[in-house]
């Protein structure tokens, strides 16, 4: 049963913000059980900002030249966040690294989508990735974030078939509503489970199990 508190949301977000989009439509639905706190973005003009701001959703522009250092623009950005208390901190789109320290503290808290069937493909240009090894599929994985690049545990994958003929531009478009579904799904279960990482693997309520599938 869902618990009777919203899980509270934090999204961080460089581009477009699609993702964002499908997590704020479920939560306005009551799909999810849950309150977008805040959206946070180290790209002035990211479109994620302004579907936070159309929504009346706080929208932060934190900008990196601002730092001297990647540590210290973590250490502003997490500041931010902590004060808002929340549940889970989402990274949808994210493009920046962030540093291990930050990660190391926040990791238990802290989930990616990132659209390649993971191990496979951590990293950019997955799709074309995917194309050039000859998969005959190919998907999307919502991971926990730990300071290896898109290696922490997997929490549930989505897979889809390659056809034919697609491209890059095609496969990318195919996955993306698959994509939307996995992170809300996802996110559904922060609420339902006690969900954790330890020792490399996935933990619901303390024990090990195996990422979740769906197609
Ligand atoms: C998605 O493909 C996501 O998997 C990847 O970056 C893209 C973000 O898209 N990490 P959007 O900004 O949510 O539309």
């Amino acid at each position: 049963m869902a618990s009777a508190r919203r899980l509270r949301l934090v999204v961080l977000a460089s581009g477009r913000g699609s993702n964002l989009a499908a997590l704020m439509s479920a939560t306005r639905s009551g799909r999810l059980h849950a309150e977008l706190l805040a959206v946070f973005s180290d790209r002035a003009n990211a479109g994620a900002l302004e579907i936070a701001a159309a929504a009346a959703v706080a929208g932060r522009w934190i900008n990196p030249k601002a730092f001297d250092s990647r540590l210290a623009f973590d250490h502003a950005l997490f500041a931010e966040i902590d004060a808002l208390t929340p549940d889970l901190i989402i990274c949808a789109g994210f493009m920046r690294i962030l540093s291990a320290e930050v990660v190391a503290a926040q990791s238990q808290r802290m989930i990616n989508i990132h659209p390649s069937l993971l191990p496979k493909y951590p990293g950019l240009h997955t799709h074309q990735r995917a194309l050039d090894a000859g998969d005959s599929e190919h998907g999307a994985s919502v991971h926990f974030v730990i300071p290896a690049l898109d290696a922490g545990p997997v929490i549930a994958q989505t897979r889809i078939p390659i056809h034919h003929g697609d491209d890059a531009a095609t496969l990318a478009t195919r996955l993306l509503p698959a994509e939307h579904e996995l992170l809300v799904r996802c996110v559904g279960k922060f609420n339902q489970h006690r969900i954790g990482h330890g020792h490399g693997q996935l933990l619901v309520d303390g024990q090990a199990r195996p990422a979740w599938q769906y197609r």
